[in-house]
């Protein structure tokens, strides 16, 4: 069927984190307020000499050490950001120098906002499988604070900053389904003229996308296979806000319990958010072979991605 296999995961956050308490600095918020409408209580924003980039490197090079490559063994490597330190060159260009991969290989940032690190890698995919490559390195990578106004509490205090790093193989027997889309949408927008303006963003418009697509994506990931929700072990969703994922376990029925989640620890980390979780569940001894599971990525575009997939 020609899938991908998960070899290796890393992450990397900023030093410094930020609870609820300390965004009454910026904005009149309260603990109260975000923890019961959010479930998030810190978030990580980067300091002097911290960007994007320095954190997809480090993402990388732990996700390379875990799955016991070596650079050169990489067939192609994918960025998903919204936030890279620079335009151009892009930041997949700079982590391919940093990890001083082959040169002649496919590098590029894929912009799909919080659903980037499944575009990347069902890109990645195709890549391998359209170039008769082996190995992707697919990264999330967001410094999501340079994005954000900070006197704005509607935004502010939802995000944070991240990265998340995976190695996959091509290979022939691999479980792969995927799905994915988008419809046109400003509910979520940065940039504009000179790409002067920050973050805006109508969150229930968002909030009821959200709601509706997660579920969505689970039930066409499943449709035309034998499987159903009691065969997959681990659902990772794009980690927003908790009430959007307890909808979601509410509307399909599961045990929430199959829902991984981090964000109160992590806030929104944009494109980093599922392979930051991936490195979690890795390290807490799960993902392991036979397990089945199903990701899901919703955000700005709006965009949405599904990819389901076995350890
Ligand atoms: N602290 C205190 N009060 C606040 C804050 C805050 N940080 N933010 C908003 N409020 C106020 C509002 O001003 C409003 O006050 P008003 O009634 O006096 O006007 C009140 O709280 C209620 O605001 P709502 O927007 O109705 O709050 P809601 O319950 O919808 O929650 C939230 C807002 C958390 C943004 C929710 O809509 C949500 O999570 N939406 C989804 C957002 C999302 O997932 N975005 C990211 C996905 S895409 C991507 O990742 C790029």
């Amino acid at each position: 069927m020609n899938g991908l296999r998960l070899l290796g995961t890393g992450r990397a956050l900023p030093k410094e984190a930020f609870d609820n308490d300390a965004m009454t600095r910026y904005v009149d918020t309260s603990d109260e307020w975000i923890t019961s409408r959010t479930g998030i209580h810190q978030r990580y924003f980067c300091g002097e000499g911290e960007t994007a980039t320095t954190l997809a490197i480090e993402a990388a090079q732990k996700a390379l050490l875990a799955s016991g490559l070596s650079g050169d063994a990489i067939d192609c490597l994918l960025v998903a950001t919204s936030s890279g330190e620079y335009v151009m060159p892009s930041t997949a260009c700079l982590l391919h120098q940093a990890l001083a991969l082959r040169p002649e290989i496919p590098v590029m940032d894929v912009g799909a906002a919080c659903a980037g690190f499944l575009y990347a890698v069902e890109t990645a995919r195709a890549l391998l499988i359209a170039r008769g490559g082996r190995h992707a390195l697919v990264v999330g990578a967001e410094q999501m604070s340079q994005l954000l106004d900070m006197s704005d509490r509607n935004t502010c205090v939802l995000f944070g900053d991240g990265a998340g790093a995976a190695v996959f193989a091509l290979e022939a027997d691999a479980e792969y389904a995927s799905v994915c889309g988008t419809r046109g949408d400003m509910a979520i927008k940065v940039g504009g003229p000179r790409r002067s303006q920050p973050m805006a963003m109508d969150g229930q418009s968002v909030f009821r996308f959200a709601v509706s697509t997660i579920p969505q994506c689970v039930n066409q990931l499943l449709e035309g296979t034998n499987l159903t929700l009691s065969d997959v072990d681990w659902v990772v969703c794009h980690q927003a806000n908790q009430r959007i994922i307890d909808a979601s376990v509410r509307r399909l029925g599961v045990a929430p319990e199959k829902f991984y989640t981090n964000l109160s620890r992590y806030a929104n980390t944009s494109a980093a958010s599922i392979p930051i979780a991936l490195d979690e569940l890795r390290e807490q001894g799960h993902l392991l072979p036979g397990e089945r599971y199903i990701m899901v990525g919703f955000g700005g575009g709006l965009t949405w991605a599904g990819v389901m997939m076995r350890a």
